[in-house]
């Protein structure tokens, strides 16, 4: 196992009901935005839920963060910032407003001439508003790390800080329910293959996070079609098993003193910057193409993942991997996400410019050895086709 130190300051609120949790955690005397998206949490009953819990508090809000949040909309809630004197963020939404929230954490105490030199110039952050959650899209686990994705004029760039970790977030179920079937299918698979990021690179004899990476890519398998039949698809439970395995996907905990991957979330985060693709469909595309492309380096991890997460046990090695690739395939397919560049109408025509985006943003050392190069990404990209 590698050296680590392990650290996740958020306070979780699990549950029906938990939403009321915000009106303690919350300092009676801080000055809050309440930042959200499009509005569905107006629909859904949650800014309700939300209002109620605030009665004592002082609190503003900014509105219309879009998915895959820009730095022009994000900008503009310093004013409001200025204005009111703003000391605390409250997120309420998914993973773009999530982080839109900790952009705009950071970009409020930003010290130098422009807040996108915190992406573009990875410039790091020394000071944020502090933030809450309110969770209403289990996928990414961004209510309860410290990283964000933002994008500007198409480029579209991570950036961290431990600074932006949410101090407590509201989990319910509940809220889910009101999510689109496009929406969670996206969620169940950005959230298994944040695991399988953390897990398929080589072996360091880390067999608890191993095993607990299995025990979230399971429950994923066995609960995400679940959310989608008409039967099962009101199941608080099942809703409660995606929602606990999206945020302990990406909490910090797996992914302690393992090699990490993170080529296909950096290949697909140019397909959505170039192409407007969600996140988690660039993923679906992308992960079995850098599975079959990287075959030899991933092995003994590629027959683990068969033999555990798959249970493929019999025949000749190579025939054992192929089975399980095809396996997450089938997964993909049953969320009804794509898994073919075609399925989203791109083609070999479009990969130059992909690749050039990835040159423009340095990406052109990715994976778990950082030998993923520009030709092994066309390599990737030619495989998804
Ligand atoms: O804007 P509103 O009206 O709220 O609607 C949203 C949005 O249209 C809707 N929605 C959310 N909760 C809902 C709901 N609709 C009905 N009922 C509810 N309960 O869903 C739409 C998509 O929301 P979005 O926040 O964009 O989705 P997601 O949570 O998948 O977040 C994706 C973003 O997170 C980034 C992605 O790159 C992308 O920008 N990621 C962040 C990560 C992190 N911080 O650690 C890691 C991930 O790999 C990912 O990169
Ligand atoms: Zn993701």
């Amino acid at each position: 196992m590698l050296n680590f130190s392990f650290k996740n300051p958020t306070r979780i609120h699990f549950g029906e009901g938990q939403i009321a949790a915000i009106s303690k955690e919350i300092p009676l005397d801080a000055r809050v935005l309440l930042v959200y998206g499009g509005g569905s949490i107006k629909g859904n009953g949650v800014y309700q839920q939300v209002s109620d819990a605030l009665t004592e508090h002082t609190w503003f809000e900014f509105s219309g963060i879009e998915p895959n949040p820009t730095y022009d909309t994000l900008m503009k809630a310093q004013e409001i910032i200025k204005t009111e004197n703003i000391d605390y963020l409250l997120a309420v939404g998914g993973g773009s407003v999530v982080d839109g929230a900790k952009f705009i954490a950071a970009a409020a105490l930003y010290e130098g001439d422009d807040a996108w030199d915190i992406l573009a110039k990875q410039q790091a952050v020394t000071k944020a508003l502090p933030i809450g959650a309110i969770l209403t899209l289990p996928a990414t686990g961004s209510e309860s790390n410290g990283n964000a994705v933002v994008t500007r004029d198409g480029n579209k760039l991570p950036f961290k800080s431990p600074l932006l970790c949410p101090l407590f977030a509201v989990l319910d179920p509940n809220v889910t329910l009101s999510l689109s079937d496009r929406q969670i299918s996206n969620g169940v698979v950005d959230a298994f293959i944040h695991t399988i990021e953390q897990y398929l690179t080589y072996s360091v004899n880390g067999k608890v996070q191993d095993r607990f990476s299995e025990g979230l890519m399971q429950t994923l398998i066995e609960e995400g079609p679940k959310a989608l039949l008409p039967e099962t698809k009101k199941n608080l439970e099942v809703r409660a098993n995606i929602m606990w395995s999206a945020t302990m996907a990406l909490n910090g905990l797996i992914g302690a003193g393992v090699p990490q991957d993170w080529s296909t979330h950096m290949i697909g985060h140019e397909l959505t910057g170039a192409f407007g693709i969600d996140h988690a469909r660039t993923l679906s595309i992308v992960l079995p193409a850098v599975m079959k492309v990287r075959k030899e380096q991933k092995r003994e991890k590629l027959l683990q993942y068969a033999a555990r997460v798959w249970q493929i046990t019999d025949g000749e090695d190579n025939a054992r991997i192929d089975q399980a690739i095809r396996l997450t395939e089938e997964f993909f397919e049953t969320m009804q996400v794509p898994t073919r560049l075609s399925h989203v109408d791109l083609g070999s025509k479009d990969i130059d410019l992909l690749i050039e985006r990835l040159e423009q943003h340095g990406m052109t050392a990715l994976g778990e050895n950082d030998d993923i190069t520009l030709a092994i990404s066309r390599e990737i990209l030619s495989q998804a086709l």
